[in-house]
């Protein structure tokens, strides 16, 4: 069976599983993720031209679903079944979850001098036991507001810092007959529009609650506000939310139908592909009440072991190498609407709301305003953000009071 796999597979490392012949062919690699949407098959595609500009095979696994809901589903079935890819998209603390269960491999050999290039909020969940097992794709804002700048002339308003503002100006949109509000009623976006609100209590509040997981904070008055904020806001969405994709959420305030979107600025990579410019068609500005906090996601790629394979394959280093390159960092994050993860990429070539994101990471590091995304993976492990997610989502898809839900949100986080 070994020689047969030896005659087969050119340069590749070779292995035997279960009388079974299965290659890490080290000049191919197999990529799962989850960038599907106009802008993000864009960024990817960068990445893809580079390795095979290196004489890397790319065996494309996209997985369609927002926020790798579908996607982390694949790569369990596959990795359990014993077909890992090479690589996957991957984050915060979940890459340490696979590290553990010696999934991962070390792709050390390509990243040499990489401690001094990534910031410490990113980089904690880079490294298992000392080694690198995963490279930095980007960092991505998740409390932004989008709005319609037509929209916003039309009825003569002005972005919203705080939520009487929002509300004011969403009664406008109503009246002028737009959405005022464009939302995707899945999970992940439902628990993404609730952490913004939770965000508004100020970045201290948010920390206590989903990164501590406080029971106090959990079960205080202001978190019976954030859901009433949230059952407010919910009044200005249009009857067309159940399961309705990010990005199409995101063409509802680029065509003008509806008025704003809160969204991460993976959405300003479908503006930028429709030609769409900041400032003259459309307004980006932190959500009411979050101006000073920095609430981040961050995307990885992360290696895996193929088949008891102990180090990493020569397309694994070579990818490995290519995602933390400075011409990847910066041409990725332009079309992604993202800013790069590697350290000391200029910033000159992105638009305001890029400068911006980038601006307001700097000082929240400063004044310890930054804060990780629940939605995102970032803050949690995967059953404790699960459980959050289920209360949030039953809270906004029924008539649940305010106070019910925070009691079902502090049993939530005692889930181990
Ligand atoms: C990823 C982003 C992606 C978004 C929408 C997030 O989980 O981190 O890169 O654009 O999902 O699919």
């Amino acid at each position: 069976m070994a020689m047969n796999c030896k005659t087969r597979a050119r340069a590749a490392v070779l292995l035997t599983v279960s009388g079974l012949c299965v290659s890490a062919r080290a000049d191919q690699v197999e990529v799962l993720h989850w960038w599907t949407s106009g802008g993000e098959s864009k960024a990817v595609s960068v990445l893809k031209q580079n390795v095979e500009k290196q004489g890397v095979t790319w065996k494309d696994f996209a997985v369609a679903g927002g926020s790798g809901t579908n996607a982390l589903t694949v790569l369990k079935t596959n990795v359990v079944a014993g077909h890992p890819p090479s690589a996957a998209q991957l984050k915060g603390p979940s890459i340490h979850d696979w590290a553990e269960q010696g999934a991962l491999v070390s792709i050390d050999a390509a990243a040499q001098g990489w401690d001094k290039l990534i910031p410490t909020q990113v980089g904690k969940y880079l490294k298992y036991d000392g080694h690198y097992v995963a490279a930095p794709v980007e960092i991505h804002r998740m409390n932004w507001l989008y709005i319609n700048k037509e929209a916003l002339d039309k009825v003569g308003g002005s972005a919203p810092n705080n939520w009487p503002e929002f509300f004011a100006l969403a009664d406008k949109m109503k009246a002028a007959g737009y959405v005022a509000v464009a939302h995707g009623g899945q999970p992940w976006q439902d628990v993404n529009l609730w952490e913004g609100v939770v965000l508004s209590q100020g970045a201290d509040f948010y920390r206590k609650a989903l990164v501590d997981l406080d029971q106090k904070t959990l079960t205080s008055d202001k978190m019976i506000q954030v859901f009433d904020t949230v059952r407010k806001i919910g009044t200005y969405f249009d009857n067309g939310t159940t399961g309705r994709d990010w990005n199409l959420a995101t063409m509802m305030v680029i065509n003008g139908k509806a008025g704003m979107q809160f969204m991460a600025d993976w959405a300003k990579g479908e503006f930028a592909r429709a030609g769409k410019v900041p400032g003259k068609d459309y307004v980006c500005v932190p959500r009411p009440g979050t101006t000073g906090s920095y609430m981040f996601n961050s995307d990885s790629i992360a290696f895996f072991a193929q088949n008891g394979q102990t180090s990493a394959t020569p397309g694994q280093l070579v990818l490995a190498k290519a995602v933390m390159s400075p011409e990847f960092q910066e041409q990725f994050s332009l079309y992604k609407g993202s800013i790069p993860a590697r350290i000391g990429i200029p910033m000159d070539k992105f638009d305001d709301c890029a400068k911006r994101s980038y601006a307001d990471e700097q000082s929240a590091i400063k004044s310890n305003t930054i804060v990780p995304s629940l939605a995102q993976g970032m803050a949690q492990s995967e059953a404790v953000a699960g459980a959050i997610t289920d209360v949030v989502t039953k809270f906004m898809h029924s008539t649940q009071d305010s106070k019910t839900a925070v009691q079902a949100l502090a049993a939530a986080a005692k889930v181990k």
